[in-house]
Formats: structure tokens, C-alpha cells, sequence
């Protein structure tokens, strides 16, 4: 079943006038229950205009023409409109700005006493909905939600949208000003409610680590039209067009890239940090064995641990260890996809050049 089907979109806001901008042009898209989709483009691209067409905060302009069909409803249809306001949670960037009760509990209790629950079940889905973004039901209730810390604010803003228990969530950068440690929590969340209140999934993100470590596929748009559509692995991979979209690629792809201009090929499908971690391993293994010393895990440990550092780390670590790939003569071992997804073992017997055709 198709949790969202659009057909045909375009877009032009200020039509007619000196400012009008075809935002969104062509559209043609279906998403699948259950997947969790990352969209993705440069600013201006049009991933807000298209995520507010699913819940008829904008409606298409060429009925005619196309259509956007969301849980087997026309969001254009104004008797099905409220309904999909319940149906698809929309979580917009700083939701928190959206905050207004003068309790936490008034405030989650919003959405589900619009939907005209019984009071007993608002009461239960605003105590669910505050223990799963992980904020204590007796602890924050009667606190107001302007007194919390951003981090807090946001889970009860987050609070208030999956107290609706949408079928489709949709998330406009969420993670936008939050701290490492409160952006790492926010991700595992969503990761959360995907299984436990809504199966489907889209997350507008500008961050690819996010995107490559959440998302089973990537949907890309530049101008307005959908330009890649695939598995995060199969989209990073095609560097040209990452660029051309003007993104960047996950971090352990750029590694990878720069590894390559010193000589170590690597896959060009390895998108986190515990996949190249892997590949790096197992060429180091190879090394070590061939060299008859134990030249380690603790090296490449020191290479790939912590995505922060990463990159300043292989530069430092040049000399020392990676770059004497041609220097030393060492045929390169480029690593196959199926190494890069975790399947080191067999590489003390691999003869080197492994396929997968994307190796270079
Ligand atoms: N209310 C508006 N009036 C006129 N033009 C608009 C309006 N909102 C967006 N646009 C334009 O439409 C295009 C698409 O905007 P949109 O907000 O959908 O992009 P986006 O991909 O979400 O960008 P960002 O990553 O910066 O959030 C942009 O060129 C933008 O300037
Ligand atoms: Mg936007």
C-alpha cells in the first residue's frame, strides 16, 4: 500500500507577479508504508513546498492536472482535510516556536481533543506521547513549556504531533540547533517512533550522516524536480550528481574520496563510519599479514572513531599510516561492496581486486 502518491505536482508562488518562482515542477512520487524517506537539496529546492502539499497545508494549484493522494485520501479534498491533519504529523523546523499552552500537558493535549477523542483517551495519548519522546509525565505536565530547556521544548512540540498518532510522520530538519548529544537523542527518537507510532516516515535533512544512517531511501530534488530516488548507498555513490545537486556527501565518503587521491580505493558505496571502518580494517589485516607484523586495530581505531574528527585524523594519520599505499608498492586492495557492508572475514584469502564495478 502506498502511504503517499503524487502525481503531476508543480508549484509557482506569487504567480502572475514580477517574484513568481516555479517552486515545484513535475512531481511524480509514491512512498511506500513503512519506509522512511530522506529528502534532500539545496536550499530553495523545494522539499517544504512539496512536504505541505501532504497535509493540504498548500494545495495543488492544477487540479486538473495532478494530484496528491495521501493514506487513500485527496489532500485537495476539503471534507478529507481534517482528517489528514491528524493523519500526517508535521513536525516543522524550531516546532518549538509553535508552543503555546501554558501547561505541557494542555499543550500535547491540543491535537487529540481536536480530533474529539473521549477524555480518557486524550489523557492516555498525552502521557504516551510525553514518556516517548522521554520527558517524565509527573515531572513536566503542569510545567510550563516555556520554562523548559530547548531540547525539552522541542520533545513537547514533537509531543503534541505524535499524541495524534499520524500515521505518516513527516520532519522538516528536526535536529536544527540542537547539540550533538541533543541531536544523536532526537534521530534515535524518530528511529523510535517510526516503530512504535508512525510507520512512515519522511525526513527533510541537509545532514547526510543523518540521511545515510536513518533512511532506506533518498529522494533528491533540485529546482523543484526529483533529480535521484534510491537507496542512500546507490544515490552517494553517483558523486557527480551529489554535486551538481550541491550536497554533500555522508562523512565516510568523503574519506573515502580522499583516500582514494592518496591511492587506497575503497568502495564508493560506503556511507557510515562502521562501514569504512570495516573496509579499513580489513586492508590493514591484509597488510599486516603480508608484512608479517600486527600493524592494528588500535590504528584504525584512531583513524575512524568519531565522526567529528575524522577527516582531521586520516590527514594527521597520512605519514604515519595510510598514504604509503604507492609508495611502498603495495598493490591496492580495493574493496568490494560486500566488504564495505561488513564482511571482512574472508579477506585474508581475497586476491585483491574485488568487483562491484563502482571501485575505481
Ligand atoms: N511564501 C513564498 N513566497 C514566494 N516564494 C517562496 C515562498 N516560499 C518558498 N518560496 C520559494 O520557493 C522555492 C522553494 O522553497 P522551499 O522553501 O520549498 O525550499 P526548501 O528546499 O525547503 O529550502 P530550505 O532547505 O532552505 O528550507 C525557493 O526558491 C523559495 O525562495
Ligand atoms: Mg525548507
Amino acid at each position: 500500500m502506498q502511504a503517499v502518491e503524487i502525481k503531476n505536482l508543480s508549484f509557482v508562488y506569487s504567480k502572475g507577479t514580477p517574484n513568481e518562482k516555479l517552486a515545484l515542477d513535475n512531481i511524480n512520487l509514491s512512498i511506500e508504508e513503512g519506509s522512511f524517506v530522506a529528502l534532500i537539496g539545496a536550499t530553495g529546492s523545494g522539499k517544504s513546498t512539496l512536504i505541505q502539499h501532504l497535509n493540504g497545508l498548500i494545495k495543488p494549484q492544477d487540479k486538473k492536472q495532478s494530484s496528491v493522494i495521501v493514506g487513500g485520501k485527496n489532500a485537495a479534498d476539503k471534507k478529507t482535510l481534517k482528517t489528514l491533519r491528524f493523519e500526517v504529523g508535521m513536525v516543522f523546523q524550531y516546532p518549538e516556536y509553535q508552543l503555546f499552552a501554558d501547561t505541557v500537558e494542555k499543550d500535547v493535549a491540543f491535537g487529540p481533543k481536536n480530533m474529539k477523542l473521549p477524555a480518557d483517551e486524550v489523557s492516555r495519548r498525552v502521557k504516551r506521547a510525553l514518556e516517548t519522546v522521554g520527558l517524565d509525565y509527573n515531572e513536566f505536565a503542569e510545567r510550563s513549556p516555556f520554562d523548559l530547556s530547548g531540547g525539552e521544548k522541542r520533545r513537547v512540540a514533537i509531543a503534541g504531533v505524535i499524541a495524534m498518532e499520524p500515521k505518516i510522520l513527516v520532519l522538516d530538519e528536526p535536529v536544527a540547533g540542537l547539540d550533538p548529544a541533543g541531536r544523536a537523542e532526537l534521530l534515535a527518537l524518530i528511529k523510535t517512533l517510526q516503530k512504535e507510532v508512525s510507520p512512515t516516515v519522511i525526513l527533510v535533512s541537509h545532514n547526510m550522516d543523518d540521511v545515510a544512517a536513518l533512511a532506506d531511501r533518498v529522494v533528491a530534488l533540485k529546482d523543484g524536480r526529483i533529480v535521484a530516488d534510491g537507496a542512500p548507498r546507490d544515490v552517494f555513490s553517483h558523486r557527480g550528481l551529489i554535486m551538481d545537486i550541491g550536497l554533500d556527501l555522508p562523512t565516510a565518503a568523503r574519506i573515502v574520496d580522499k583516500l582514494e587521491k592518496k591511492g587506497i580505493t575503497l568502495s564508493k558505496r560506503i556511507i557510515t563510519m562502521a562501514e569504512l571502518k570495516d573496509a579499513l580494517l580489513s586492508i590493514f589485516k591484509k597488510r599486516a599479514k603480508k608484512r608479517g607484523n600486527n600493524m592494528g586495530y588500535a590504528q584504525i581505531n584512531a583513524v575512524t572513531d568519531g565522526d567529528k574528527n575524522a577527516d582531521k585524523n586520516v590527514e594527521e594519520r597520512d605519514e604515519a599510516s595510510l598514504v604509503d599505499e604507492k609508495a611502498k608498492g603495495d598493490e591496492s586492495s580495493p574493496v568490494s561492496d560486500e566488504k564495505a557492508e561488513g564482511d571482512g572475514a574472508k579477506d585474508e584469502n581475497d586476491s585483491g581486486s574485488a568487483g562491484g564495478g563502482e571501485d575505481v
